[in-house]
């Protein structure tokens, strides 16, 4: 990342109103989706339908339509430009939702760069709507003006956006690395005495940190890194058939990783077990 980027990034995440309102607001989001049914719609928002984050997906839709609108513009083609601006408003209503709920789930610093993220698109999104209104209204250059203005605001939060991203690491598949696809043969990762029944245990094999849970005669194994934001698995809790991650409540299958709950879209990598001389020997499963 450039000095610059840096700068932007530490300069936003260092402001305390910022700081004030994030938690409220993440509450206040969690609420909106609390019970089964809202946690089902939680989890379609944030894209564990579709194994990746939708929100990316999504804001695609206004820079791409208020980018062509701007074109068009300049070519005066007047009903071309109001329609893409049109298709764009409704392309930012949905990356506002699920940018909202993926918002509810992350933590400072970059919690700062994601409310000032939302606060400038919903900013560009009403300089759009006011720009369409004005342009239906007879007032066309004004209003192609005013949707200048927010292409320009939208431009810097799809930067920040980037840079939640990039720099910050929201959105990545956390448990992806070197080490994911090692472990092809299978290699020793504790001694059996040590896992109790139905709590869950960290080990290393090889390097590669796992956690394991001893439920009667199986021994279940998922990478111990959650895929969402990095959290320790080994020190979450089982919830049915999965294991809850203790930093934002990921629930993850035991039997294969799959994503039961997300926040997280990408699932957990998962082991076969055996026992040889005592010793939990581990090794990656074939999906
Ligand atoms: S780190 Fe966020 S749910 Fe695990």
């Amino acid at each position: 990342m450039s000095d610059g980027g840096r700068l932007i990034g530490n300069l936003i995440a260092s402001q305390t109103w910022l700081e004030t309102l994030s938690p409220p607001l993440q509450k206040a989001i969690r609420e909106i989706f609390s019970g089964e049914a809202g946690r089902d719609v939680k989890n379609a928002l944030h894209g564990v339908w579709l194994g990746h984050p939708l929100h990316p997906v999504l804001t695609d839709i206004p820079v791409g339509a208020w980018t062509a609108a701007m074109v068009l513009d300049g070519l005066g083609l007047e009903d071309g430009a109001d329609a893409a601006i049109a298709i764009g408003l409704v392309g930012a209503l949905g990356s506002a939702i699920t940018g909202a709920t993926d918002f509810s789930e992350i933590d400072p610093p970059a919690r700062n760069v994601g409310l000032m993220h939302g606060l400038l698109n919903v900013a560009a999104t009403a300089l759009y709507a006011t720009s369409l209104a004005m342009r239906r209204g007879g007032s066309r250059q004004k209003g192609i003006a005013v949707s200048m203005l927010g292409y320009a605001i939208a431009g810097f939060s799809a930067y920040l956006g980037g840079h939640l991203v990039y720099a910050d690491q929201i959105g990545v598949d956390h448990a992806a690395g070197p080490e994911a696809g090692r472990l092809e043969k299978f290699t020793p990762a504790i001694d059996e005495s040590e896992l109790k029944e139905g709590k869950p245990a960290r080990a290393i094999a090889d390097g590669v940190s796992l956690v394991l849970v001893k439920r009667g005669a199986r021994i279940y194994a998922l990478s111990e890194t959650c895929p969402h934001l990095g959290g320790p698995l080994a020190e979450g809790k089982l919830v049915g058939d999965a294991i809850e991650c203790p930093w934002h409540g990921s629930q993850l299958a035991l039997e294969d990783g799959h994503v039961v709950n997300g926040p997280t879209t990408f699932p957990a990598h998962c082991y076969e077990t055996r026992i040889r001389g005592g010793r939990v020997e581990v090794r990656l499963a074939k999906r």
